[in-house]
C-alpha cells in the first residue's frame, strides 16, 4: 500500500523529518521564505497531512482542494491562521503545539520587559554612538522592575507563567481573564476589568488570543487610559494591538515605551515609523525560539500528523469537538 502523502511548509529538525517518513512520503519545502498561498493550494489535493506554520493561510477554499486531507497539524500554539471552524465543518483535525513553549515564550515576554524597562537596548547604542564619556548621575535612567505593578491581559498557561515571574520581583499583580479567573489568587493576583488593569499598571503585558474580539484590543482609547510612565509588551498576537495607535502613543509620551514581539503585519516594513522611536523595541516573532523549544514543538506537530494519519485523535487537538460525532 502506498505511503501517505504529507507536506510540511517549512525545514523540520532531521530526526522529525526520519520519524515521519515511517508514516509518510513527506515533502519538506526548503524555502527560507514561506512557500506561498497557491503553492499549498496546489498541493493540497495529493495531500492526507498537512504541517503548517502560523505564517500559512489556511482556510475553506484551501481545504476544499483536498478531499483526501486528513489532518492540519500547526506547529504553533496560536491557530488563528487556520479557519478552524471550516476544518470542523469537514470533519479534519487541526493540531497545534501547546505547552512545550510556555515557559520559553514566558521568559521571552519578560526578558522584553526588562529590555524595555531598563532601556538595554537603547545602552548598547549609547556606546556605539561614542557617548559614553563618564558613569553620570541620570543617563538611560530607566524604570524599576521590582515592586512595580504588572498587569496581565489573558491568564492561560503563557499569561500564568508570566506571572510566576513577577513573583521573584515582588510585584504586584493584576490580571483580566474571564476564563482563567479561579486561577488568579493562586499567583496573589487581583482580577480586575480591562480599563482598571490599564490605569494601574506599570507593565501591560498581553497573552490573549487573536480572535474578532481580541482584534486591536488596545488602541487609543485604551493608551489614554494608561500611566504615561507606563510599558506595553507585547508576546501575542500582532494584531491585539493597533500599531498607529501606540505609534501615537509612544511618540506623544502618553505611555513611556512598548517591547513587542509581534506586529500587525509581520514582517514589520523597516519603513515603519515604530522603528524609528527609541522608546519601541521590537523583536521578529522569536519568543518561543530556543533550540530546545522548536525541536518539541516539531516533534508535536509530527505527532499530530501521525495520529491523524493512522485514524487517532490528534494528542493536541484543537476541534476535538469532531470526534463526539
Ligand atoms: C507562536 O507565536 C505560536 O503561536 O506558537
Amino acid at each position: 500500500m502506498s505511503k501517505a502523502t504529507v507536506f510540511a511548509t517549512r525545514e523540520l529538525p532531521a530526526a522529525t523529518r526520519a520519524r515521519l517518513a515511517n508514516y509518510c512520503d513527506l515533502e519538506v519545502w526548503d524555502g527560507f521564505l514561506p512557500p506561498d498561498y497557491e503553492v499549498i493550494l496546489n498541493k493540497v489535493p495529493a495531500l492526507e497531512g498537512l504541517l503548517s506554520l502560523l505564517t500559512d493561510r489556511i482556510d475553506a477554499a484551501l481545504m476544499d482542494t483536498g478531499p483526501k486531507l486528513k489532518v492540519i497539524s500547526n506547529m504553533a500554539v496560536g491557530f488563528d491562521n487556520i479557519d478552524v471552524a471550516a476544518a470542523s465543518a469537514r470533519n479534519i483535525p487541526v493540531g497545534n503545539t501547546p505547552g512545550v513553549l510556555t515557559e520559553t515564550t514566558a521568559d521571552f515576554a519578560f526578558a522584553l520587559l526588562m529590555a524595555v524597562a531598563r532601556r538595554i537596548p537603547e545602552a548598547k547604542q549609547y556606546i556605539l554612538d561614542g557617548k559614553w564619556q563618564t558613569w553620570h548621575p541620570t543617563v538611560l535612567s530607566g524604570q524599576d522592575i521590582f515592586g512595580a505593578t504588572i498587569g496581565i491581559v489573558g491568564f492561560g498557561r503563557i499569561g500564568q507563567a508570566v506571572a510566576r515571574r513577577t513573583q521573584g520581583f515582588g510585584m504586584r499583580l493584576l490580571v483580566n481573564t474571564e476564563d482563567n479567573a479561579e486561577d488568579v489568587p493562586e499567583f496573589g493576583g487581583e482580577n480586575v476589568a480591562l480599563d482598571d488593569l490599564l490605569k494601574e499598571s506599570d507593565f501591560v503585558s498581553l497573552h490573549v488570543p487573536l480572535t474578532p474580539d481580541t482584534q486591536h484590543l488596545i488602541s487609543e482609547r485604551e493608551f489614554e487610559l494608561m500611566k504615561p510612565t507606563a510599558m506595553l509588551i507585547n508576546t501575542s498576537r500582532g494584531g491585539v494591538v493597533d500599531l498607529d495607535a501606540l505609534y501615537e502613543a509612544l511618540r506623544d509620551g502618553q505611555i513611556l515605551a512598548a517591547g513587542l514581539d509581534v506586529t500587525e503585519p509581520e514582517p514589520l516594513p523597516v519603513e515603519s515609523p515604530l522603528l524609528t522611536l527609541e522608546n519601541c523595541l521590537v523583536a521578529p516573532h522569536i519568543a518561543s525560539a530556543s533550540v530546545a523549544t522548536r525541536t518539541k514543538m516539531a516533534e508535536m506537530a509530527a505527532d499530530n500528523i501521525i495520529a491523524g494519519l493512522t485514524g487517532d485523535p490528534l494528542p493536541t487537538c484543537v476541534n476535538p469537538e469532531i470526534y463526539d460525532v
